[in-house]
């Protein structure tokens, strides 16, 4: 596995999850012992849905000290953000030439999000895979750590790649998804057949990375359980109990085999107080490590600076690349 390329992205929009922290950031710590990773702060994302710009910039920085805070190691990793490197939106113009209208429009997460915001059906918002396609050729990735609800957009910059290549002759390698089993899939606390959400209504859905020990416990105190007393994990007939095992067995780094042996025979207030805790224990040091890195802004500016200049270069080599295959006048 030498010299591969890992890519992956978060929009610095809505507040994080601890899904987001299971199935995203906890997923990259393991990649950056084996392989070249970029991980962005994916902010020309999140301007596809009106974002306040105080709070864009803001949350922008929180993610980035919260990454580190996490155990990236900016030293190894590329720590970026997606608006420093211009080539993102001048590679999507290229791509979005070899990309098709009835495949966006038939995107799921188009499909939503334009329900959702049907008062801003931007072009920014149907064109979002074209520029994750454009964020993932640019760094010439081998694989794309991604939750389950991206998968469809690294199937189509896999398309989108290949159709390149074909048309112009071998530029990108072509990526694959990597979808991790366990922890891919959080729950929500109220409705765990949906996905824990940063963008939930009910403020009980989520467990958010900010929140802290008491509204954490509160919350999972209050999750929906299901009939019967059994803790055991069975996802289509106890679905609620079978998010909480498999949220405690992430956040104390236990299978879910070990968290069900653990919990045999105790009752659902006693568990659910047990997972509770030992989120928000997990949680604290991170919390503390954050609000450090985030008061430290000459350290912060100075990741971020060496992370767009290295970004920068790689980019630029792709971009260059692509410019001479579509016969664009790259000068003298
Ligand atoms: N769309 C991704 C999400 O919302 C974020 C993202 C942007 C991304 N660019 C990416 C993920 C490139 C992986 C690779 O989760």
């Amino acid at each position: 596995m030498e010299g591969k390329i890992v890519y992956s992205a978060i929009q610095p929009s809505g507040n994080l999850t601890i899904g987001n922290y299971v199935g995203s950031i906890r997923n990259w710590l393991a990649m950056q012992e084996e392989y070249e990773c970029f991980f962005a702060m994916a902010n020309m994302h999140a301007i596809t849905v009106r974002q306040e710009p105080a709070e864009l910039r803001r949350r922008t920085l929180e993610l980035a000290a919260l990454y580190i805070a996490c155990g990236i190691d900016p030293e190894r990793c590329t720590l970026y953000v997606q608006s420093q490197v211009p080539q993102h939106a001048e590679l999507a113009w290229v791509l979005n030439t070899v990309t098709y209208v009835g495949e966006m429009e038939r995107m799921t997460q188009f499909k939503d999000k334009s329900q959702k915001h049907a008062d801003n059906i931007n072009m920014g918002l149907m064109d979002y895979p074209v520029l994750m396609a454009a964020d993932i050729l640019l760094y010439q990735a081998d694989f794309v750590p991604v939750g389950q609800d991206q998968t469809q957009h690294v199937e189509i910059t896999r398309d989108i790649a290949i159709r390149f290549n074909n048309r112009f002759g071998e530029t990108f390698t072509v990526p694959k998804a990597l979808i991790l089993k366990q922890g891919a899939k959080i729950g929500s606390l109220q409705e765990p057949a949906k996905k824990m959400s940063k963008s939930d209504e009910n403020p009980n859905a989520s467990v958010y990375l900010t929140d802290d020990k008491d509204a954490i416990v509160r919350k999972f105190k209050r999750a929906v359980t299901d009939s019967g007393s059994e803790i055991r994990y069975a996802p289509d007939e106890k679905p609620g109990i079978s998010n909480l095992l498999t949220i405690y067995a992430a956040f104390a780094g236990k299978t879910v085999e070990e968290a069900e042996k653990e919990f045999a025979g105790k009752g659902y207030g006693e568990f659910k107080l047990a997972v509770g805790e030992t989120v928000a224990d997990k949680l604290a040091p991170v919390q503390a490590e954050q609000a450090r890195i985030l008061k430290d802004k000459g350290y912060l500016g100075g990741v971020l600076a060496l992370g767009a200049e290295r970004a920068f270069k790689a980019a630029r080599k792709t971009l260059s690349k692509v410019y001479r295959k579509v016969g664009f006048y790259q000068g003298e």
